[in-house]
C-alpha cells in the first residue's frame, strides 16, 4: 500500500469533535493544535497523526514531504455550489456596479434565467469541461470534497447532463430542478408538473440531494413543499435555498420536511435563529453571496450562540457569489459572520463533510480519508488571517498529491 508521510509541519490543526455527529456549541470551537508535527498516510486512509518527536521509524517505501514552515488542516468541504453553467454574467455585474440591484435583473429576464440560456446551449461535453475547469479551481483553494447543483438547465437534458457533468468531475451532485420557472412553462405549478413527472425519475438516479429557491420571484413554501416532498420520497436527502432576500417559511418547512440543511439566511430573524438552534438542520451560510451582492450578513454569531449546527461554503456560481475561495469565506466568516477561526475551520470541514453525507472526511484522525490542504503560514490560523491570501501550497486527496503550487 503507498504511504506518503508529512513531516515537519509547524502545526496540524484539526476538529477535536467526533466526526460521527456535527459540532454545535462547545464543539463548533475545539480545535486541536499539534505542533512540530507529521501525518502519515496509508492507502486513502490517515494511519497517523503525532508530533515528529514520537515518529517511529517507518520501514518500506515511503514518500515524504518535508513540510518545514507550513500548516495543514483537514481537506476543505465545498458543501454549496452551483458549477454547472454556461457563460457568465459579467455584464450584469457590471450593471449591478452602476446601481441595478440583483433582483431587478432577475425580474427583468436577466439573472438566472440568462444563464440557463447559456447552459442549455452547450453540448454535454462542453459542460463537463465547464464543470472540470470549476472543480480545478476549488482544488487549488484548498477543497477536496465539493457538492455541486444543477439548476442552469431547468429541462430534462440539460439537468441531467448538470448531474452527471458533476459527478464525473468528482463532485456530490445536488439536483436543484426548482431554482426558477422557465420561460417554456405559463407558471410555477405547470412547471413543477413536468420536472416532477419527466425529471425527478432519472436526476433521483443521478443525485444525491435535491435543492430548492424558496424566495419571493421563485418557489414560494407550499409549492417548496410539493417538490422537497416528491423529492424525499425517491430517496434524495433534502436542503433548501431559504431566506436569502425575505423570510418566507423555509425555516419551519426545512425543520418539517427533516431537511439535510437550510442554506442563505441572510434575512433569518429571532425567531428563526432560536429555532435553528433546536433542530439537526444545518445552517449553511454563504457570507460571500452577502458580499457579493451588498445585502445584509447572514446572523452567523446568533445561530452559533444559539447552538444550531453551522456550515459554511463559497456558494460558487456565475451571479451573485464568482468565487471558489473557502480560505477567502474563512475570512469573512471571522470579520464579517464574528465567527471564531476555530469555528471557521469546523464549519467549513467537518460540519459541511456532514451535509455532504461523507462522514469520513473533515479531520485529520487515524482512520479518516487522508485529504489534507497545506498552508504557506507557521500558524493554521492564516486560513482566514491572510485576507484573499495565496496560501494553499499542497493539497493531498486521498493519500495523493493531487495539487502543488
Ligand atoms: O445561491 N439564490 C439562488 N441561487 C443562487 C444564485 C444563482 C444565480 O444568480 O445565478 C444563489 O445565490
Ligand atoms: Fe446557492
Amino acid at each position: 500500500m503507498a504511504a506518503l508521510l508529512l513531516r515537519d509541519l509547524a502545526q496540524v490543526a484539526t476538529p477535536a469533535a467526533d466526526a460521527g455527529q456535527v459540532a454545535r456549541g462547545r464543539d463548533l470551537r475545539a480545535v486541536d493544535v499539534i505542533e512540530d508535527a507529521y501525518i502519515l498516510c496509508r492507502g486513502e486512509t490517515i494511519a497517523a497523526v503525532g508530533r515528529m518527536r514520537d515518529l517511529e521509524p517507518l520501514d518500506g517505501d515511503i514518500e515524504e514531504i518535508d513540510c518545514a514552515g507550513r500548516s495543514a488542516v483537514p481537506g476543505l468541504v465545498d458543501c454549496h455550489t452551483h458549477p454547472a453553467f454556461g457563460g457568465d454574467r459579467v455584464g450584469e455585474f457590471s450593471l449591478r456596479a452602476g446601481g441595478a440591484s440583483y433582483e431587478e435583473l432577475h425580474a427583468a429576464g436577466g439573472g438566472i434565467l440568462s444563464t440557463v440560456a447559456a447552459t442549455r446551449a452547450l453540448s454535454p461535453d462542453a459542460l463537463l469541461e465547464r464543470v472540470t475547469e470549476h472543480a480545478e479551481w476549488m482544488l487549488a483553494h484548498g477543497t477536496t470534497t465539493w457538492e455541486g447543483k444543477s439548476g442552469y438547465g431547468l429541462d430534462h437534458d440539460t439537468e441531467l447532463a448538470s448531474l452527471k457533468a458533476v459527478r464525473v468531475a468528482g463532485g456530490s451532485p445536488t439536483w436543484l430542478g426548482a431554482h426558477s420557472v422557465p420561460p417554456e412553462h405559463p407558471d410555477a405549478d405547470a412547471y413543477l408538473d413536468f420536472v416532477l413527472a419527466d425529471v425527478l425519475p432519472e436526476a433521483a438516479q443521478l443525485a444525491d440531494a435535491a435543492d430548492v429557491f424558496l424566495e419571493r420571484g421563485a418557489f414560494d413554501a407550499p409549492r417548496a413543499r410539493r417538490y422537497l416532498e416528491a423529492c424525499a420520497a425517491a430517496g434524495l436527502a433534502l436542503r433548501l435555498h431559504g431566506d436569502q432576500f425575505t423570510e418566507s417559511g423555509a425555516v419551519p418547512l426545512a425543520i418539517d420536511l427533516g431537511a439535510r440543511s437550510i442554506d442563505h439566511l441572510e434575512a433569518t430573524g429571532a425567531i428563526g435563529v432560536q429555532e435553528l438552534g433546536y433542530s439537526d438542520v444545518i445552517a449553511v451560510l454563504l457570507p460571500a453571496s452577502a458580499l457579493f451582492l451588498d445585502r445584509p450578513m447572514p446572523p452567523g454569531r446568533a445561530l452559533a450562540d444559539a447552538g444550531a449546527a453551522i456550515a459554511l461554503a463559497t456558494d460558487f456560481n456565475p451571479g451573485s457569489s464568482f468565487t471558489t475561495s473557502l480560505p477567502l469565506i474563512a475570512s469573512l466568516a471571522c470579520t464579517q459572520l464574528h465567527l471564531a477561526p476555530e469555528e471557521a475551520l469546523v464549519a467549513m470541514t467537518l460540519n459541511a463533510a456532514h451535509v455532504v453525507g461523507a462522514a469520513d472526511r473533515g479531520r485529520l484522525a487515524p482512520g479518516m480519508r487522508a485529504d489534507v490542504t497545506l498552508l504557506d503560514a507557521p500558524d493554521w490560523r492564516y486560513l482566514a488571517y491572510h485576507l484573499a491570501g495565496d496560501l494553499v501550497s499542497t493539497v493531498v486527496r486521498a493519500g495523493a498529491t493531487a495539487y502543488r503550487r
